[in-house]
């Protein structure tokens, strides 16, 4: 991999400058080519043993094709350099990056606070997996005020994600981190929504940044990945080890397609949120509509952090009806016709979802509403032309009105 000084440089130029093949014999490929292997040749056993024995030391090198050879090692240093952190692990999906997060920081015994407003499979991890181990996961509110209290001894991890998964509600990280830093507990973030473009969460005292690649990184709905991350060397051997104990590994098809993504995150990324700006402010103009969750709003709640702590928002927008029956709010979605119904979002294309009532109920920002009872719609705003996406959405509510 070649070794373009990137100190002062932007993140446009040092995203494209990052991971990218040495010349060999004077010329070769603009993209890291695509290395498929399970096995990896040595020259002799003295070489073995010193890639095998550097490897067991923290150092990333692959003496196997589970560890990821020349295009996984791009795409972990491009994304290492993005989110300005040390080393990278690559997972094959989000939600098992978050789980490699919480098994390599977490043991029996062990205390973990999280955000309540997290991607809701998270809680699935914690009832399935980690509480059949010992480990405790409790749920606080981000804007209660009560971290410091809340930490114990056993504390041994402090879980977030801002913006928050459906609602956007955004968290004070510098405050958040200060607290449990101040006591010794790491903290982990969930990126996914910035895509590591708009915000770098271990700038403001995070020590792990999680994403979902399946998203903004990879961008065309055709990947599914997930990268963690770390901001220290002893962080990355701790990683290490459990990533190697589960076995995860990504194929290289995947990794290349999650690095071509990522070379155009910023420009896709400028363009959702002029897309998603559009919508959000259009939708807070409809009568049907009782409020918008989109941090770029001046009114929304989480503003003014947001304008602090990132540089754009990205293309997800949420609304809850003024006044609309379940029945409704689904025929609104029916009636849609260039939104599809999916559950993910980060591709190129818009897509619409309702947001499960159940899942609203664990965010207590939600609770604190006063729009209990309000259906919710999720979208994601891609890279369509805004008037239409408009134009579908005023046809839908106009059906349902
Ligand atoms: C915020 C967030 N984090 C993590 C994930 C999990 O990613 P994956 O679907 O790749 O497991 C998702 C998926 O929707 C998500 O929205």
């Amino acid at each position: 991999m070649s070794e373009t000084p990137r100190a002062g440089l932007r993140d446009a130029t040092r995203l494209l400058h990052t991971g990218t093949p040495t010349l060999k014999g004077g010329a070769g490929p603009v993209n890291i080519p695509v290395v498929r292997t399970s096995t990896v040749r040595f020259e002799n056993t003295a070489a073995y043993a010193d890639l095998h024995h550097r490897r067991v030391a923290g150092e990333r090198v692959a003496s196997y094709g589970r560890h990821g050879l020349d295009t996984h090692q791009a795409l972990e240093e491009a994304v290492t350099d993005l989110e300005r952190g040390h080393r990278a692990f690559l997972a094959p999906s989000g939600l098992s990056a978050i789980t490699l997060v919480l098994l390599s920081l977490l043991s029996p015994g062990d205390h973990a606070l999280v955000s309540d407003s997290v991607y809701s499979p998270v809680r699935r991890v914690d009832q399935t997996l980690l509480q059949r181990l010992g480990i405790r996961l409790e749920y606080f509110s981000p804007q209660a005020n009560d971290l410091a209290e809340r930490i114990t001894p056993h504390t041994k991890l402090v879980y977030l994600e801002s913006p928050s998964s459906l609602l956007y509600e955004l968290l004070d990280l510098p405050r958040l981190a200060a607290i449990a830093r101040a006591r010794g507990v790491p903290v982990a973030v969930d990126n996914t929504w910035s895509g590591g473009w708009f915000h770098k969460p271990l700038t403001l005292g995070a020590n792990l940044s999680i994403q979902a690649a399946t998203k903004y990184i990879a961008g065309h709905s055709d990947v599914m990945q997930g990268i963690v991350v770390v901001d220290s060397p002893e962080l990355a051997r701790r990683l290490a080890t459990t990533h190697e104990a589960l076995g995860l590994t990504v194929g290289a098809d995947d990794a290349y397609l999650a690095l071509r993504g990522l070379r155009t995150l910023g420009v896709r990324l400028a363009q959702h949120q002029r897309h998603a700006t559009e919508v959000a402010q259009w939708l807070q103009g409809q009568r049907q509509v009782a409020r918008v969750f989109y941090p770029a709003l001046p009114d929304d709640p989480g503003h003014a952090l947001w304008r602090r702590d990132f540089s754009g928002a990205s293309g997800l927008v949420s609304f809850a009806f003024a006044q609309a029956s379940e029945a409704q709010a689904n025929a609104f979605v029916d009636a849609l016709r260039y939104f599809g119904i999916g559950a993910s979002w980060g591709g190129y294309e818009s897509l619409v979802l309702r947001a499960a009532p159940e899942r609203l109920q664990e965010h207590s920002l939600w609770q604190a509403s006063g729009l209990a009872g309000h259906p919710v719609v999720r979208l994601h705003i891609g890279l369509e032309d805004p008037a239409d996406l408009i134009a579908d959405l005023a046809q839908a509510f106009a059906r349902v009105a």
